[in-house]
């Protein structure tokens, strides 16, 4: 394998921000596909993604369209200066409203979605979207290279960039689920057959489960009428083969960074604000696929039936604000500080609050909470995978029991010692909580361990270098 491998998804591997004195601060983004694309050394192509915010832009007008290795300190990077509108458009009006709520099944009443001369405007910002990327992945690419288009906000890119450069391979990983197909009927037929042809305009499609994969398959059968024969769609446009790959927690990199003096500092102020309570753990992006909501009546359900545990568990649940421009996200992460609120005046007493809420993003107070978890709870209504359920287990200090949704992608490889709860039941998951809270030690350490061996069973740099050469073979 030596050919140039490029990346393109909407969230690049570099973000700028500006400060006072005009001057630039580049962050660097984790994640399995950087990882991965580091580990190529000079195969590693340029990245394509938007230039988000004021800072992506100033690196822009500094560095120009395409940023080099040296600029960005890691690989080479083309940010896509799309317009504010087109963007808004493809990221909020499409990619975010639509395309993850059929995909998590977050539909909840008869009048979403509007299909109206609105959403067509939307949908023409997601298809220029998706356009200008094909644009500079074509322009990009030498002849041959590998091309690694990622997630929902892409769906188009696969076909459209197939038809400017058919000497490329071209590959398409979904982090989502895939929709069932009656829920992918929702969608206007033009619109489900254009994002399904243009995932099929890749070689492979791969997704994080089978089920995900097998959802996408029954689309494909349910709106094109194509069938699957073994792993592969026959399509008018040739054919596509699909491909599973578990993303797994990065052991290596998580040992290093949770135990440096940062998250010891961390760690410390929560044990001195818990005490010797026991802790249940969640730690998530604000959005409704999480289910915060019902995990915090969950929790409520526990205090409620089970006043034993009144001022000896603390729920320490944080909860990061996410796509904030979108009103239905805003709503969420009001109701998630409201809920956790409410419980804390119903049962909290003058020495103990319930519910230690946190919604500022620090990423070493959640790998301290890590740390300390005696219960981790991740229940979201579906995930593509979930990450937080396979990196607690790794860091965990004593061993964590893990109530993990049967409808997160990480079900597939943790459930026989995880506890499994249907994300919807908060009388159900409230007592996979009390379980998990008196699960004798022995047992909860034994079950952590092989949850940790399954959780780093695919490390991103194999997960990453896997597809690739699934793709070339
Ligand atoms: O799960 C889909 C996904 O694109 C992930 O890959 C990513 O972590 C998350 O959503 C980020 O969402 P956003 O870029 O909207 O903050």
């Amino acid at each position: 394998m030596t050919t140039e491998v490029l990346v393109a998804s909407n969230r690049g591997p570099v973000s700028y921000s500006v400060g006072a004195d005009g001057s630039l601060t580049a962050r660097r983004g984790g994640g399995g596909v950087v990882s991965g694309l580091m580990a190529l050394g000079p195969r590693a192509g340029t990245w394509v993604c938007a230039a988000l915010g004021d800072g992506d832009r100033a690196a822009v007008d500094r560095f120009g369209a395409t940023l080099s290795a040296a600029d960005t300190d890691g690989q080479s990077v083309r940010m896509l200066r799309i317009p504010p509108a087109t963007y808004d458009a493809a990221y909020n009006g499409v990619a975010n409203s639509v395309l993850w709520f059929v995909h998590h099944l977050l539909y909840q009443t008869p009048l979403e979605p509007v299909f109206d001369e609105a959403f067509e405007e939307r949908w023409a910002g997601y298809e220029a979207y998706n356009a200008a990327f094909a644009e500079a992945l074509a322009e990009e690419a030498g002849e041959g290279a590998a091309v690694l288009v990622q997630d929902y906000h892409l769906s188009l890119v696969p076909r459209m960039l197939r038809e400017r450069r058919p000497d490329l391979r071209i590959g398409f990983f979904a982090h989502t689920p895939w929709a069932p197909p009656e829920l992918f009927r929702v969608l206007p037929d033009p619109i489900a057959r254009q994002v399904l042809l243009g995932v099929l305009g890749a070689d492979r499609a791969a997704f994080h489960t089978r089920r995900w994969a097998d959802a996408f398959a029954a689309c494909c059968a349910d709106q094109l009428g194509v069938g699957l024969s073994g792993d592969v769609v026959a399509h008018e446009g040739g054919t596509t083969r699909l491909g599973v790959h578990a993303l797994g927690a990065d052991a290596e990199f998580l040992r290093e960074r949770a135990f440096r003096p940062d998250v010891d500092e961390r760690l410390a102020a929560l044990r001195a604000e818990i005490g010797d309570r026991r802790t249940i753990v969640r730690v998530d992006r604000t959005e409704l696929s999480k289910n915060i909501v019902r995990g915090l009546l969950a929790y409520r359900r526990l205090l409620t039936d089970r006043p034993e545990w009144h001022g000896r568990v603390t729920h320490v649940a944080f909860a990061y604000p996410s796509r904030q421009d979108l009103a239905v996200y805003r709503e969420y992460t009001a109701e998630v500080s409201r809920v956790a609120e409410a419980i804390n005046v119903e049962f909290g007493t003058a020495d103990w609050s319930p519910v230690l809420l946190h919604v500022k993003d620090d990423f070493a107070r959640s790998l301290a909470a890590y740390r300390l978890a005696d219960v981790a709870l991740v229940n979201p209504v579906r995930d593509g995978m979930n990450l937080v359920a396979k990196e607690v287990p790794v860091i965990s200090e004593e061993g964590v029991a893990l109530v993990l949704s049967r409808e997160a992608g990480a079900a597939a490889e943790l459930g026989e010692d995880a506890l499994l709860v249907n994300p919807y039941d908060i009388a159900g998951t409230a007592q996979a909580l009390h379980r998990a809270l008196t699960m004798p030690p022995d047992e909860r350490a034994r079950r952590s361990e092989r949850l940790a061996a399954a959780a780093t069973a695919l490390p991103p740099t194999d997960w990453f270098l896997d597809q690739l050469s699934a793709l070339q073979g």
